[in-house]
């Protein structure tokens, strides 16, 4: 691959956009060899996955403006869906994604973190959905995806005025829940993983989907799906050993039990 880095270490996976010279920026490439990363990732092995940009400057600055600037009304619209396409594939991965955003996170940069599931991000970080300042909508779920997380009303702000901010408001609205300094960063992000992977695999997963399906549902609908996904962990190995070691004697407990995913 020329623009995705993977590298699985133990059950924490990193994919790392990598296409420094464009600050990361989205072009059909990079799109068409993320989609084939994420088809890649062991799920039997990995239990959390970290998404992060190339160099310290960018996590990703955005779609490729020098690719849409040709395209016709047929062929934005098909852009717009491959990369939606990719970032759903992305959002509804089994395992838990974590952005570390490690700068710029500019439209379908600011997308693709609203994609994964948390989003943690360095000091120098800055959000934005620019497009309506390059004649465009936000393409890659901008639209969607920020109401949903900051609210309908800042989103629209946002939007509207294509006002760029700093990892501080990012924080202040929710957009991402801590900043570090820039040389933490990764290893923060590591730290976090690292501490989903060492839970229950199956009740994660369960609890990834619960939240994802039912925030689309009506709630009668959104307790059933929680229903459901609750009594899925039972009679699993993982609810077998979490709830056996709660229930041994203090002496035969572990610290962190030994989940294996089944
Ligand atoms: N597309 C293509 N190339 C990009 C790019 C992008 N989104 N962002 C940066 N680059 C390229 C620049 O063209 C430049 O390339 P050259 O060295 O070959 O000239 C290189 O990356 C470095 O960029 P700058 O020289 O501009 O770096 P800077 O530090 O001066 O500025 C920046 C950084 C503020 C992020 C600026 O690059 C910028 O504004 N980029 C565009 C951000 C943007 O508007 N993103 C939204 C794109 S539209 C979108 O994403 C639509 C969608 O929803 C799907």
């Amino acid at each position: 691959m020329d623009f995705i880095l993977y590298e699985a270490d133990g059950a924490v996976a990193t994919i790392t956009i990598n296409r420094p010279k464009a600050l990361n920026a989205l072009n059909s490439q990079v799109l068409d060899e993320l989609d084939q990363t994420l088809d890649a990732i062991d799920l039997d092995t990995v239990r959390c996955v970290i998404l992060t940009g190339a160099g310290d400057k960018s996590f990703v600055a955005g779609a490729d403006i020098g690719e849409m600037s040709t395209l016709t009304k047929a062929e934005g619209e098909a852009f717009g869906k491959k990369g939606n396409d990719v970032f759903r594939k992305l959002e509804t991965l089994p395992i838990p994604v974590i952005a570390a955003v490690n700068g710029f996170a500019l439209g379908g940069g600011c997308e693709i973190s609203m994609s994964c599931d948390i989003r943690i991000c360095s000091e120098n970080a800055m959000f934005g959905q620019p497009e309506v300042g390059l004649g465009i909508t936000p393409g890659f779920g901008g639209t969607q995806r920020l109401a949903r997380t900051v609210g309908v009303g800042m989103a629209k702000q946002l939007i509207y005025t294509a006002r760029n901010i700093k990892a501080d408001e990012a924080y202040r609205i929710g957009l991402v829940n801590a900043v570090y300094p820039q040389e933490e960063l990764m290893e923060q992000a590591k730290k976090m993983a690292s501490t989903i992977a060492k839970n229950a695999p199956i009740a994660v997963r369960n609890c990834k989907k619960a939240i994802n399906d039912g925030l689309q549902v009506d709630i009668d609908q959104a307790i059933v799906i929680e229903e459901k996904l609750f009594g899925d962990c039972f009679e699993t190995e993982d609810q077998k050993s979490g709830m056996g070691n709660f229930l041994a004697p203090k002496e035969q407990k572990v610290k962190v039990v030994p989940f294996k995913n089944c």
